[in-house]
């Protein structure tokens, strides 16, 4: 999605902005842009492509400047073009936008018949145009900017300059994320924390319909509502992530860097709740008469959030015997969705902004469902908005793919899983120490797995070539299968599905023809004589089937290629059976020349439905 920056302060604003535009790189982009003020107006550099190329068109004469915006844009409204990017300028008003307004139609046609010229096709000019034919009526800065919001229909995250106002920047969100970064004499704004991490580790989460105004004095926040300034004293949030973590360290690319984090993330969203789950579940508001009366779980995500909850739900229902109904947030909130009373919403999320599953929890919360969410980012709009929360601790995670925020859910949603089973009188404290000390030791047995790395990077020379892949997997790790594919195919373009191997005779064998790829996750647990017969299916076909298993010996001679996993509890080997599917997607898209932390057409966080 499209990303923000802007800066106010003393020091030379274009080195910032550059710097804070190049860490949000993460988050996929096609053109970038930035303006700067320097005291005689305000220069605007454009371009498409990246932003080294950005650079290549700002002349050195724009210096100085102590006040700028900067945009990476992602394309949705007009083709990726120097004309179409942002900032966008109108009457000495500039503006650079995150979201999507629906009615721009109307509004531009409005302001093309009242002599307004645009030139790009974007949504987003409007807004500057709206803004300073408001100003020139006489309106000041807060009246026109309020008057043009409540007129935008849609979700946006805007930062504003204008020509009059040299030392000043704006910014104002509805629905899109913004955050304020709160230095010292120098004060940001970002789509994101990692943009401004290297200059500080404070910040503030604009809420909807805030305005707030940066100068290099101070800030200063004011409810578009109606309610005036609003206190921000208690709103600064201080997150302990180091600027290191938004780097690769040695690494080639983020998503390995942080693939092999992924003993340390699982390590710390455990912590010490180990010993004592049903503490956690006190924590997070969830009382014994919450728990014992629960009568279904409604879990809901995105993506590889989707996934990770897709094996919670095996984890509950086995544990703590709760029907666990489970849906992808863009469907949630179309399904007239059935909120009984005592139920239990829990929404999955890494950034906390994802658009469709934070429509989804304002969707249960409608409907009075008690809402929990699983959010990896401190103060994030998901946390703010849900009833209670239990953080992540897989720390900054930057790749596209989503990898370390995986394996940290799926961690935290087993510890949820072992305390409800506790809370409810299903299994003693003492019951559960067997499962308990296993999920302890994951860790470790990740570290061992990610050993193998050197291995699958030989074998994904044979899958870089292949049309398509089918992943195999059954319970628990069906939804294992469905990660595997999509890792591969967001970021290696191999067309890939993730199947319940039991399945396959209903349909999708029909794809398998001589030399076809089958991943086949397949560790030892009650359907593992089943897994077997499914992959003779594939065999007689003519697929080459590679094997992700802790029962090498007795797959070896039924498949073509076995990568041995340490054995676990059954439960917990989802943890350690993802870790080879997302090196073989990583080494594959590598292989094939493909940028990996930037997959084509992809955005790190979703923040438009
Ligand atoms: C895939 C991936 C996405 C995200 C999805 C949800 O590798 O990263 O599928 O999992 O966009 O994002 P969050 O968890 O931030 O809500």
């Amino acid at each position: 999605m499209c990303g923000i920056v802007g800066y106010a302060g003393k020091e030379n604003a274009l080195p910032i902005l550059i710097e804070a535009l190049k860490r949000l790189e993460y988050r996929g982009y096609d053109s970038a842009g930035i303006a700067c003020q320097n005291g005689k107006g305000i220069e605007i550099y454009k371009t498409k492509g990246k932003i080294k190329d950005l650079q290549g068109v700002i002349p050195d004469s724009l210096s100085g400047a102590c006040t700028g915006l900067g945009h990476t844009r992602w394309a949705t409204h007009g083709i990726p073009s120097v004309q179409n990017a942002h900032p966008h300028c109108a009457g000495g008003v500039v503006v650079v936008h995150n979201g999507i307004i629906e009615n721009y139609r109307e509004l531009k046609l409005h302001l093309i018949s009242s002599g307004c010229e645009f030139s790009s096709d974007t949504d987003t000019e409007v807004i500057p145009h709206m803004i300073s034919s408001h100003l020139k009526k006489g309106l000041s800065f807060y009246e026109a900017v309020k008057e043009v919001t409540s007129n935008l229909s849609g979700t946006f995250a805007l930062g504003i300059m204008s020509e009059t106002d040299p030392h000043t920047i704006y910014a104002i969100r509805k629905g899109s994320p913004l955050v304020i970064g709160y230095g010292v004499e120098e004060f940001f704004i970002a789509s994101d924390i990692p943009a401004i991490l290297p200059y500080t580790n404070k910040f503030i989460y604009l809420e909807d319909k805030q305005l707030c105004k940066l100068t290099p004095r101070d800030i200063e926040i004011t409810s578009l509502n109606g309610h005036g300034c609003v206190p921000f004293g208690d709103k600064i949030v201080q997150v302990d992530w180091s600027p290191s973590m938004a780097e690769k360290n040695g690494y080639e690319h983020f998503m390995l860097k942080e693939i092999f984090e992924q003993p340390e993330a699982v390590n710390n969203t455990i912590g010490e709740w180990i010993d004592h789950p049903e503490r956690l579940l006190e924590e997070l508001n969830l009382n014994l008469k919450m728990t014992v009366g629960l009568g279904k779980l409604d879990i809901i995500a995105c993506g590889t959030s989707y996934h990770a909850a897709l094996v919670a739900q095996f984890m509950i229902k086995n544990l703590a015997r709760i029907p666990v109904h489970v849906e992808i947030a863009s469907e949630y909130r179309y399904s007239n969705p059935i909120v009984d009373k005592g139920s239990l919403f829990i929404s999955i999320t890494q950034s906390g902004e994802t658009a469709d599953t934070l429509a989804a929890q304002r969707e249960a919360k409608s409907r009075n469902a008690k809402t929990l969410t699983i959010c990896n980012v401190v103060g994030s709009t998901a946390a703010r908005e849900a009833d209670s929360v239990l953080y992540t601790r897989a720390g900054l995670e930057m790749g596209v793919a989503s990898t370390k925020a995986f394996t940290s859910q799926v961690a935290a949603l087993c510890l949820i899983s072992i305390g409800l089973s506790i809370k409810r009188g299903l299994l003693g404290v003492l019951e559960t120490k067997g499962l308990r000390s296993q999920l302890a030791k994951i860790p470790e047995l990740i570290d061992k797995t990610l050993m193998k790395t050197e291995e699958i990077k030989e074998l994904a020379n044979t899958l870089s070539h292949a049309k398509g892949c089918m992943y195999l997997g059954r319970g628990i790790h069906f939804p294992i299968a469905m990660e595997g594919a999509l890792k591969l195919k967001e970021i290696s373009y191999i067309h890939a599905e993730g199947y319940p191997a039991g399945e396959m005779k209903h349909g999708p064998i029909a794809l398998i023809e001589e030399g076809t790829p089958v991943i086949v996750v397949a560790p030892m647990n009650e359907l593992f004589e089943k897994i077997l017969s499914n992959i003779e299916e594939v065999k007689a076909r003519g697929a080459r089937v590679i094997a992700v298993t802790d029962e090498p010996e007795r797959l070896m001679h039924r498949v073509d290629y076995v990568i041995e996993i340490p054995s676990t509890h059954p439960l917990l080997s989802p943890l350690l059976s993802v870790i080879p599917l997302q090196l073989l997607a990583y080494h594959t898209a590598v292989l094939k020349g493909c940028d990996v932390d930037q997959p084509r057409n992809l955005a790190k966080s979703v923040t438009v439905e």
